[in-house]
């Protein structure tokens, strides 16, 4: 059993909330990481504005067999409905079209006859609102989940990623629109121990580069500010989101005490015979 808690970080309208629970560690779960209705601005049953918000929510339910992201817009102002759904880029497309059905019908179930809404599952989010949010940078409302459990190396942990993260939100900014994500996988090997170091970033397609570092920046600031050097985390934002998982290598076996340390002179040990001559 790993504990998981759940935190947000509070704003004006929306806010980043702490709450938690007890979860299995199935690394293919999907929890349900938060809900956010906006209660100030609510519609009245059998509006045109639920008709939309309906629509919109069902038309990312037929997209979500499509692709990793999807924004629709429907209907006439004053009731026009804008929407959209993301997943995460390492989640497969059956995976992501599984959770934005479950995503779609809770986020209506939830929030009624609220305006604006925004549901979180560790794999894919979705919302709508009656705001055109379009390629505008927003970092809330915001969630954070991660484990109780602390990071192995917890002296050099903030350290490594930071150094990790710091290279990820560099790269990503040239790699494509879509899916507009990256992800590394590292072994640490440090004199304390050895773990392997799982990381990913990923943006909103509609959000332009220097927007989409300035999202994963926050998002990497509330989760090294959060709650310690967690194992693992995961941090979403309605922009972007940042995920990291830990975990512990079994150490090496002594080496052989015979064998000579390595300087940068010698040279490389042989294990392969030399390549044949090539064809001339
Ligand atoms: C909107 O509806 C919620 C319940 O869904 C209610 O708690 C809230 O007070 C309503 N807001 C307004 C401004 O009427
Ligand atoms: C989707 O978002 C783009 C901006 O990234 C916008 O130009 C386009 O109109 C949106 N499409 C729909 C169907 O709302
Ligand atoms: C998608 O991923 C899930 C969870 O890892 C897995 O159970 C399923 O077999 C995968 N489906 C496809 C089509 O790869
Ligand atoms: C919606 O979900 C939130 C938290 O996820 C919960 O506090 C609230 O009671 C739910 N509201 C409804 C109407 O289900
Ligand atoms: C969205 O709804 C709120 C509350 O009803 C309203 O004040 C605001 O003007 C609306 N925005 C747009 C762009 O329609
Ligand atoms: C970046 O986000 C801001 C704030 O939402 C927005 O005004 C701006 O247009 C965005 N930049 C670009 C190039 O889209
Ligand atoms: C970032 O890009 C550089 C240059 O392509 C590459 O060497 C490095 O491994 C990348 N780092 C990560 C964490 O993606
Ligand atoms: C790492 O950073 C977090 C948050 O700033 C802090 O709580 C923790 O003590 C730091 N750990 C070390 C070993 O410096």
């Amino acid at each position: 059993m790993a504990r998981i808690i759940i935190t947000t970080l509070t704003a004006s309208l929306f806010f980043f909330s702490l709450l938690s629970h007890q979860t299995m560690s199935q690394p293919q779960r999907n929890e349900l990481m938060d809900t956010f209705c906006n209660p100030s601005n609510n519609f009245t049953q059998t509006s045109s504005y639920e008709t939309n918000r309906d629509t919109v929510l069902s038309t990312l339910r037929e997209s979500s067999s499509l692709g990793t992201f999807s924004n629709v817009t429907i209907g006439l102002s004053p009731d026009t409905v804008y929407g959209m759904f993301l997943c995460r880029g390492d989640i497969n497309t059956t995976s992501c079209s599984d959770c934005v059905q479950t995503a779609t019908i809770k986020i209506a179930t939830n929030c009624t006859l609220n305006k604006r809404a925004v549901i979180y599952y560790e794999h894919c989010m979705v919302r709508y609102s009656n705001v055109s949010f379009f390629s505008e940078l927003e970092v809330r409302p915001g969630i954070v989940l991660f484990t109780v459990r602390s990071a192995p190396n917890s002296n050099q942990f903030n350290q490594t990623l930071s150094d990790k993260f710091n290279q990820l939100i560099l790269n990503i900014t040239s790699s494509s629109l879509i899916p507009y994500f990256l992800k590394d996988q590292e072994r640490v090997i440090q004199p304390e121990g050895s773990y392997e170091l799982e990381s990913m970033v990923q943006c909103s397609p509609d959000l332009d580069s220097s927007n989409c570092t300035v999202c994963l920046r926050f998002a990497f600031s509330s989760v090294s500010t959060c709650c310690g050097s967690p194992s693992f985390a995961q941090v979403f934002t309605p922009k972007c989101l940042l995920r990291y998982q830990t975990s512990v290598l079994p150490s090496p076996p002594p080496s052989p005490s015979t064998l000579p340390p390595l300087s940068p002179s010698s040279p490389p040990p042989l294990s392969m015979p030399p390549p044949p001559p090539l064809n001339t």
